[in-house]
C-alpha cells in the first residue's frame, strides 16, 4: 500500500518505518526541514532502539517531505501522528491534529478517487468523529464514508521498545467510520497474527485512554500497597510476584517504586480527568492514581532523612534522571520532584545519567553533573531514581543508598540500604 504519515515524532516515525519494513511505500510529512533531511539521509531524528537499522534497510520505500499535496496525491492512506500536548489545565490541545485535518482536507479537494484518513494521535473519545471528520469534509467539500474514509487506530508503543511494540503488538485496534475504511486497515494489518479489535471510532479512542489509565493505576496501586509493606517489613516485590500469578491480575506493571513519568501517562490521565469533568462524570480512581504518583517520589526524601536528618550542605548523589532507562526523555521524570526537594532543603546535588543529562541541565542548570556514575557515589548518600543497567556494576559498599527502583545489586552490597517499598 502507499501510505503517508503526518508528523515524524516517535509515533509517526516508528509507524512509518515499520510500515515500510512490511513492504509498503511510505511518505512522511513534517514541517521541520532538518528532520526531513535526516530521514531522507536514513538517519532517524530521534533515538529509538533498532529504528535506524529498519530505516536504513527500507530506505528505498520511505521518503520525507513537507509537501502535503505530494504526500496525499501519491498515497491511498494518510495517518495523522502529530502530538496532542496538554493545556495548562490538563485538557488536551488539538491544534496540531486540527491543522493536519485541515491540510489533508484541502488536498482531498483536488484528489481524484477515494482516500483513507486514519487518526493515530491519542485523542479523546469523540474527536475523530466530531472534530477531524467535519474538518475533512469542510476543507475537501467531499463526504466522509463516500468520497473518503475515516478511521482511528491508536498506538500502544513504549518509548525505547517502540519498534518491537509495533511489530509484535498484543492487539491492533481499528475504529472505523465506514466499511471500506475497515477493509483497507484489515488488509494493511493482514500479516499480523495478534487479535484485531474492530469497533466504533470513539471506542477505539477510549481503549487507548483506558489502557494507559489502567496501567498507571496498577503502578499507583502497587505503590500504595508497597508503602504499607515498607512500614510492615514486607517486600512489595514478593507481594507483586504472589499477586501476579493470578491470571486475572498479571505481574506486569506491578513494579513498585517512585512512580510513573514520561510523555504519555501523565498527559493522558490529566486529559481524561479534565474530560470527565467536562462531561459531568467523576474520575475518583484516576484522580487518586495521579495523587499517589505525586507523593511517591518524595518518599525518597523521607527515607533519606532517616539516615541524614539535616540535608543542608550535605552532598547527595543522584543516579538516573530519565523517566525510565534507555531514553534521554525527562518529561515528568520522578527525578524532577526529588531534585526540587533536595534543592529546597539546600542539599548539594551531584547527578549522573547516561543519556538524559543534557535535557535535565536545561531545567536544572544549578546542580552538578558528573562525568561518570562512580563520581556520584562520592557523596553523603546516594539516591537511585532510574534503573539503568550500568548502575548495577557500581560498588555500593560503604554507601548509604536510597533506592527508588529496586536495584538488587545495591540492596545486596550497600552499608545502609533503604528501598521505597521493600
Ligand atoms: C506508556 C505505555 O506503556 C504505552 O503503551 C503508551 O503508548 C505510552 O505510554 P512509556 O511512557 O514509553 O509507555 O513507558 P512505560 O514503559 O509504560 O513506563 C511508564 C512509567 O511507568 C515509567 O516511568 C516507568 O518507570 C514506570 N513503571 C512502569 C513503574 O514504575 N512500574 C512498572 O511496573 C512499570
Amino acid at each position: 500500500m502507499n501510505i503517508s504519515i503526518i508528523g515524524t515524532g516517535y509515533v509517526g516515525l516508528v509507524t512509518g518505518v515499520c510500515f515500510a519494513k512490511l513492504g509498503n511505500k511510505v511518505i512522511c510529512v513534517d514541517i521541520n526541514e532538518k528532520k526531513i533531511e535526516m530521514i531522507n539521509k536514513g538517519v532517524p531524528p530521534i533515538y529509538e532502539e533498532g529504528l535506524e537499522q529498519v530505516l536504513v534497510e527500507n530506505k528505498n520505500r520511505i521518503e520525507a517531505t513537507r509537501d502535503y499535496r505530494y504526500a496525499t496525491q501519491n498515497t491511498d492512506v494518510t495517518f495523522i501522528c502529530v502530538g496532542t500536548p496538554s493545556e495548562d489545565d490538563g485538557s488536551i490541545d488539538l491544534k496540531f491534529v486540527e491543522e493536519a485535518a485541515e491540510e489533508i482536507g484541502k488536498q482531498l479537494r483536488n484528489k481524484d478517487g477515494w482516500h483513507l484518513v486514519v487518526v493515530k494521535s491519542t485523542v479523546l473519545p469523540g474527536t475523530t468523529g466530531e472534530v477531524v471528520l467535519p474538518l475533512l469534509e469542510r476543507h475537501s467539500g467531499k463526504k466522509a464514508g463516500v468520497d473518503f474514509g475515516v478511521a482511528m487506530n491508536p498506538e500502544f508503543l513504549r518509548e525505547g521498545i517502540a519498534v518491537r511494540d509495533f511489530l509484535e503488538p498484543d492487539r491492533i485496534v481499528i475504529g472505523y467510520y465506514d466499511d471500506k475504511s475497515r477493509e483497507v486497515l484489515r488488509k494493511l494489518y493482514s500479516s499480523f497474527s495478534c487479535p484485531i479489535v474492530e469497533t466504533l471510532l470513539s471506542a477505539a479512542e477510549m481503549i487507548k485512554y483506558a489502557s494507559n489509565a489502567f496501567l498507571a493505576t496498577k503502578i499507583s496501586f502497587i505503590n500504595e500497597i508497597g508503602n504499607m509493606c515498607k512500614k510492615l517489613g514486607i517486600d512489595a516485590y514478593e507481594v507483586a510476584d504472589g499477586m501476579g500469578l493470578d491470571k486475572r491480575i498479571g505481574r506486569a506493571f506491578l513494579d513498585s517504586g517512585i512512580g510513573w513519568g514520561g510523555s504519555c501517562f501523565p498527559k493522558d490521565l490529566d486529559a481524561l480527568i479534565s474530560w470527565a469533568k467536562r462531561i459531568g462524570e467523576e474520575s475518583n480512581i484516576i484522580s487518586s492514581v495521579v495523587e499517589v504518583n505525586k507523593r511517591q517520589p518524595l518518599k525518597m526524601i523521607d527515607l533519606l532523612k532517616k539516615h541524614v536528618p539535616e540535608l543542608k550542605g550535605k552532598t547527595v548523589g543522584v543516579l538516573g534522571l530519565a523517566f525510565k532507562p534507555n531514553t534521554d526523555d525527562i518529561r515528568e521524570s520522578r527525578a524532577i520532584p526529588v531534585v526540587k526537594q533536595l534543592l529546597k532543603e539546600k542539599a548539594v546535588v551531584k547527578a549522573f545519567d547516561p543519556k538524559a543529562m543534557e535535557n535535565f541541565k536545561k531545567m536544572f542548570p544549578q546542580i552538578r553533573y558528573c562525568s561518570s556514575a562512580e563520581e556520584t557515589l562520592d557523596s553523603d548518600a546516594v539516591l537511585i531514581l532510574t534503573k539503568w543497567e550500568e548502575f548495577k556494576k557500581l560498588d555500593y559498599t560503604e554507601k548509604i543508598v536510597i533506592d527508588g527502583r529496586r536495584l538488587l545489586e545495591a540492596k545486596n552490597t550497600a552499608k545502609i540500604y533503604e528501598g521505597v517499598c521493600w
